[in-house]
């Protein structure tokens, strides 16, 4: 059967598609940055507890503490980029979900069990003693399993070809195991989650050492040395992820591919002074360094799954039915609630320093 026969027919877009798909970087970078702290800062403090010589008690304090508060946000900041990408590759990615129905429902369940127990470890955190352990672990497995089905469905949305094995598997129990990428992109997405939950760590015993507060300062220490070194070993599974790639992906005759090898080559360079401040303990210069290369990252992301679905799909054939107004309204909404946003956190920020404490 030739698999572009199963490709439905994309829906109409409002606007040019280049504005969803600024839209898209924009908010996917917001979602996977809070993902990265969420996952790796509860990782961290969970992997602490049995480090001989290291004082965990700050760090699982701080963590238990704002866990609830960032799983909420990065599932917020997930809704927009699921917005966007449907708006632009709708008819892969809802193929590929119902392809893997199962476990794509099973998100929604699994997001409320870690965001219940994040809760249980907030306000329970002192009374759970030894059982603190499990709960945390518990959690973190529940993170990596949802990552898992991400990266499980963003692939099967973008090789149509494996869409067939429907006629095998037809109980919504696809998975892409067998795609060589997989594992790579999914241990890349988890190292570097562990690298930036490090900094965020660092970050946070940084702020606080800036407000005279210097309970925990070797957090920061730490904390940077998480970064770089969790960045170190995501070099080497970038490489492989790189060499898992189909042939040909990385053509460098054509203008897409050029900028894919750019952003690739770019966020490698820029990873070296974020490694270097890192080891280095320069907290700020290691978060400005990361930042770039996550921008550079999400960008060739992107680019790679432009190229992926080149041969059946690009996002500049959806045809327009031109309707500026909704755009206009979301984008005043959007801003609207950035700066609500800002607000409430620097609010509760406030709120958190002046009580000293539990927010
Ligand atoms: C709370 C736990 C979550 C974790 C650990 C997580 C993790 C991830 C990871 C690792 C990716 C990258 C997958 C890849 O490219 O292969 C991803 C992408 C994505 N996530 Fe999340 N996610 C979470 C929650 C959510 C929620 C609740 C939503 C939606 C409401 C969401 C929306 C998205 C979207 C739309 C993308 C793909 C965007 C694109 O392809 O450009 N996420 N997530």
């Amino acid at each position: 059967m030739d698999p572009a026969a199963l490709l439905p027919i994309p829906d109409t877009i409002p606007v040019p598609w280049g504005w969803f798909q600024v839209l898209l970087l924009l908010t996917f970078t917001i979602h996977i940055l809070l993902m990265n702290v969420m996952f790796g800062s509860a990782f961290i403090a969970l992997i602490s507890h049995f480090r001989r010589g290291v004082i965990s008690a700050p760090c699982t304090e701080s963590v238990s503490r704002t866990l609830p508060f960032i799983i909420a946000f990065t599932v917020n900041f997930g809704v927009a980029p699921l917005l966007f990408v449907q708006v632009l590759y709708g008819h892969f990615i809802y193929t590929s979900s119902i392809l893997m129905a199962v476990y794509w429902l099973a998100v929604v369940g699994l997001v409320v069990s870690a965001y219940g127990l994040s809760y249980l470890f907030k306000y329970r955190c002192d009374k759970l003693g030894l059982a603190r352990v499990p709960v945390l672990m518990t959690i973190v497995l529940l993170f990596a399993t949802i990552a898992l089905a991400f990266v499980n469905n963003l692939s099967l949305m973008q090789m149509p070809s494996s869409w067939v094995r429907y006629f095998e598997e037809p109980r919504g129990l696809l998975h892409g195991l067998q795609d060589p990428m997989l594992l790579p992109r999914y241990l890349h997405f988890l190292t570097a989650s562990i690298a930036v939950g490090g900094l965020g760590i660092a970050g946070y015993f940084h702020w606080r050492q800036q407000r005279g507060d210097w309970g925990g300062m070797e957090w920061v220490r730490i904390g940077c040395r998480w970064f770089s070194f969790a960045t170190m070993v995501n070099i080497g599974i970038g490489l492989w992820f790189l060499f898992s790639l189909p042939q040909g992906i990385l053509n460098l005759t054509i203008p897409d591919g050029q900028l894919l090898a750019a952003a690739l080559g770019g966020g490698l360079v820029l990873a070296v002074p974020a490694i270097r401040a890192g080891l280095a303990g320069r907290v700020v210069a290691a978060v400005w360094w990361a930042l770039g290369t996550v921008v550079l990252m999400v960008l060739a992301r992107d680019l790679l799954r432009r190229a992926l679905l080149a041969p059946c799909f690009s996002p500049s054939q959806l045809k327009i039915e031109p309707s500026f107004a909704p755009l206009i309204l979301f984008l005043a909404a959007f801003v609207l609630g950035m700066a609500l946003i800002a607000w409430m956190v620097t609010f509760s920020l406030k709120n958190s320093t002046t009580k000293g404490g539990r927010s």
